[in-house]
């Protein structure tokens, strides 16, 4: 789940990494009452992680806090927290520490830790991080106000219950950190999927598809309130599945897309993540037939070898993924794909790394999240195999990995010149005030001069020259 970040991805420049400890703002006034306090919201890890920590500050605002981006001058500091690999929560614990220095300064101040490792960890982040006062999963948000209460009234406050319902379908995130152009939408929580490795199905829990008519209101809204594009987000996309209990209709993700679609078509569509054991042709063909939904789909393959995807679970072979490759190139022949990989999954030989090289070359991803294998304590992987590659092994195959996807990139880029791309201007570009920059369909990032244009505006931009990871170009009518 992570291609909403554009750019090239390098050496374990991951999900987490890339948007890490990103304070946030709010866009929106939607208060009732103000209890002038302030609370300061950090979050890591996926879109999904960046998605509840929209519903997070919307259950608070609505108690009365306002939202800080100056972690000084806050009451309340919650982290929303990544367990993905043992990397993503040592820095965590870091910022932990350093976050120690506000409440020498101000000792009332609170400290919350929400999201994955709230979950993994329960309790006992309680005993190892004295400074912390509150711990919440995922699915407990809603018990934030009565949480911060008690640890107000100098208690430490837990609550890990997971849920089997809970999809905060009624609560309207309160925007942060936006553009005003792009939004994320939750569809789903949770993951139904064992694969081997990962530690999603115990942070997150089962999985749940949310009420169909919230999702479509809330592309609505969002697109009556300016926004010009929403990916929808889920663990895995292609398995939403949700049926109405009064009226027995049922949805399918393919439905839902068509639903979302017909907002309006100049609001553009994206989603995260699907699986390639789950993505039907009749999803494909929905891609196809509306403009608005983005020809873009990232297709995670984790090793190219059969053996390893055995190991690790993924309930599909080298084979099934490329025939699923080759139905979007049959379907879409537009569209772009990219994908995370995994290099050093346990009992990897130089043979299986070899085939996963192979696949790259076989896909040619438009961009890959490449991380090292880390085993994951509770996980099936540390449960029933040896993470027995050496951590040098890994690292030399990761490089050979990243360094191939490069080599795939740079020589697309290459052949960009002249391709002429429908483009969703999204802001003003950090090199040059005079230039703006959007995405295509395709999820390629443009740059190209202001002119009378703004963000939201559609502009059909001409590639003229590409750096590694941008395109630089003019604009055509
Ligand atoms: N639901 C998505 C992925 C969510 S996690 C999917 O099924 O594709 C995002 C990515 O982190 C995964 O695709 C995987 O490549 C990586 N990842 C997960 N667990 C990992 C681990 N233990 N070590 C290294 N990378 C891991
Ligand atoms: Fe993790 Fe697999 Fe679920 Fe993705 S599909 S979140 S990798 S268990
Ligand atoms: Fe996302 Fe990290 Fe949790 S990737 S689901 S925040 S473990």
């Amino acid at each position: 789940m992570a291609e909403i970040y554009p750019g090239l991805e390098t050496l374990e420049k991951t999900h987490d990494e890339s948007r890490q400890g990103e304070a946030l703002s709010i866009s929106s006034e939607k208060k009732s009452k103000n209890n002038g306090k302030f609370l300061y919201v950090e979050s890591y890890g996926c879109a999904m992680n960046f998605s509840d920590s929209e519903i997070i500050a919307s259950i608070l605002v609505e108690e009365g806090f306002s939202v800080t981006k100056n972690f000084n001058e806050a009451d309340l500091l919650l982290i929303n927290t990544c367990s993905i690999r043992d990397k993503a929560e040592e820095k965590i614990r870091m910022r932990i520490s350093e976050l120690k220095a506000v409440k020498i300064k101000k000792p009332e101040a609170l400290i919350g830790i929400m999201g994955c490792m709230a979950e993994r960890l329960k309790a006992q982040l309680l005993e190892e991080e004295k400074v912390v006062d509150l711990v919440v999963g995922p699915d407990a948000y809603r018990e934030l106000p009565a949480l911060v209460r008690s640890a107000e009234d100098g208690s430490k406050a837990i609550n890990v219950l997971l849920s089997r319902e809970e999809t905060y379908a009624d609560i309207n995130p309160v925007r942060l950190n936006s553009n005003g152009i792009t939004a994320f939408i939750s569809i789903m929580r949770g993951c139904d999927n064992m694969c081997s490795f990962c530690v999603v199905p115990f942070t997150r829990g089962r999985e749940r598809s949310r009420d169909a008519y919230s999702i479509v209101r809330e592309a609505q809204e969002l697109f009556n309130a300016g926004y010009r594009e929403v990916t929808l987000l889920g663990q895995n996309v292609d398995s939403y599945k949700w049926s109405s209990e009064e009226t027995n209709e049922s949805v399918s993700f393919a439905q839902l897309l068509e639903r979302v679609a017909l907002v309006n078509p100049l609001l553009r569509v994206r989603f995260s993540t699907s699986h390639p054991k789950d993505i039907t042709d009749e999803v494909l063909h929905t891609i196809k037939k509306y403009h608005n939904i983005c020809k873009y789909i990232h297709l995670p393959v984790q090793s190219g070898s059969s053996r390893v995807l055995e190991l690790m679970n993924r309930t599909y072979n080298r084979e099934w993924y490329m025939e699923r490759v080759d139905a979007i190139r049959r379907i879409i022949p537009e569209c772009s794909i990219s994908a995370d990989i995994i290099s050093g999954f346990c009992t990897e030989t130089e043979e299986d790394h070899q085939q996963t090289l192979s696949m790259m070359d076989y896909v040619r991803y438009v961009m890959a999240y490449m991380f090292a294998y880390s085993e994951r304590p509770g996980t099936l992987a540390a449960r029933q195999l040896k993470d027995d590659v050496a951590p040098e092994i890994k690292s030399r195959r990761l490089q050979e990995i990243v360094d191939l996807q490069h080599v795939h990139q740079a020589e697309e880029n290459k052949s960009e010149p002249g391709n002429i791309y429908e483009v969703l201007v999204e802001g003003t570009s950090k090199r040059s005030k005079e230039q703006l920059f959007g995405r295509s369909s395709q999820n390629k990032v443009l740059i190209f001069p202001k002119g009378n244009l703004k963000p939201g505006d559609y502009v059909n931009v001409r590639v003229l020259s590409a750096t590694s990871a941008t395109l630089i170009g003019e604009v055509v009518n």
